[in-house]
């Protein structure tokens, strides 16, 4: 072990619970290991990839196709999407779903709680690389609690003196048996904005199926279940005016290198966001949250 490695876990490191490791390509990782459950969590982009419950399947999905390269977005798990979703609100903003998935971030603090509960708090500051993107004076932070449910609350800290507006999603990648015969409920009659018909405002009637690709952003402010085979994996969220479903079907899958051409039926994205329209202003000294709760339950069990 590096003796990077090595003053990590001297200092954060809980014996039988939590230890910081090499995952994949190479790149630093927090593993978690309870009796409730497993988790992984990069430092790039404070990116979750992996979380399963004890006893039941993993629920998070990850790509085989992934890149793990520094500066490179991870496919599958939970980006961070920040500050702006997609290319931002006029179309005009790289990289793509902001820079905070491809920053290395540090990790400030970590506790064991009860129940096999692990938590942990990792922190993005604004430096010079991020003002080459974007010129504002902010700290973010992840904090994430693995256990029986998975709950993660991005705050962001405008540490500077003009208020600023931020994109933000909690991208995640949700894995399922088919989505051919996956639900996902909660949204029903809601307004939601077809990104793949120029934008048109649509209303969604009974529960979301998937016959196509599918890239939606509903104006949606609470939770949404997600029924496939006899599971229901339920998202919770506070802080958060839409939800993004999104599957990239046959085509988009083949044209995205870091994505198997077989894999897109084994997932869908459910994301818990602020998003154009509904992106939010941060007043200076001021803390925004956004927190997303995932958790399952076998079906007929
Ligand atoms: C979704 C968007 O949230 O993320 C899609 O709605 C996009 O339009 C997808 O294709 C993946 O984005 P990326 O940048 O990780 O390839």
């Amino acid at each position: 072990m590096s003796d990077a490695l090595a003053a990590l876990n001297e200092k954060f490191g809980i014996p039988g619970a939590l230890r910081i490791t090499t995952g994949q390509g190479g790149l630093a990782c927090v593993e978690v290991g309870t009796e409730a459950c497993t988790g992984r969590i990069y430092f790039q982009g404070a990116h979750v990839t992996h979380w399963q419950p004890a006893g039941g399947r993993p629920v998070i999905w990850l790509s085989r196709q992934s890149w793990f390269e520094a500066g490179k977005p991870i496919r599958g798990g939970v980006p961070v999407c920040w500050p702006w979703f997609g290319t931002g609100p006029n179309g005009d903003r790289q990289p793509p779903h902001g820079f905070a998935r491809l920053m290395s971030w540090e990790l400030e603090a970590t506790r064991r709680g009860d129940g096999g509960k692990v938590a942990l708090v990792m922190v993005l500051r604004s430096n010079e690389e991020t003002r080459r993107h974007w010129p504002h004076d902010f700290e973010l932070r992840l904090r994430a609690t693995f256990g029986r449910e998975l709950i993660l609350k991005l705050e962001t800290t405008n540490t500077g003196r003009t208020p600023f507006t931020i994109g933000e999603a909690l991208h995640t990648y949700l894995a399922v048996e088919d989505i051919e015969r996956t639900q996902v409920k909660g949204l029903e009659g809601m307004n939601y904005i077809d990104r793949l018909d120029a934008n048109r405002t649509k209303r969604q009637e009974g529960a979301v199926t998937f016959t196509a690709e599918t890239d939606r952003i509903y104006l949606a402010e609470g939770e949404a279940q997600v029924e496939e085979g006899r599971r229901k994996i339920r998202v919770g969220k506070q802080g958060s005016a839409t939800t993004v479903v999104w599957n990239p079907w046959i085509q988009k899958a083949k044209a995205m290198p870091d994505f198997g051409d077989e894999e897109w039926p084994g997932m869908v994205c459910v994301e818990t966001c602020n998003v154009p329209p509904r992106e939010v202003e941060v007043g200076p000294g001021t803390v925004q949250q956004m927190r997303a709760a995932v958790s399952v339950e076998e079906r007929g069990a």
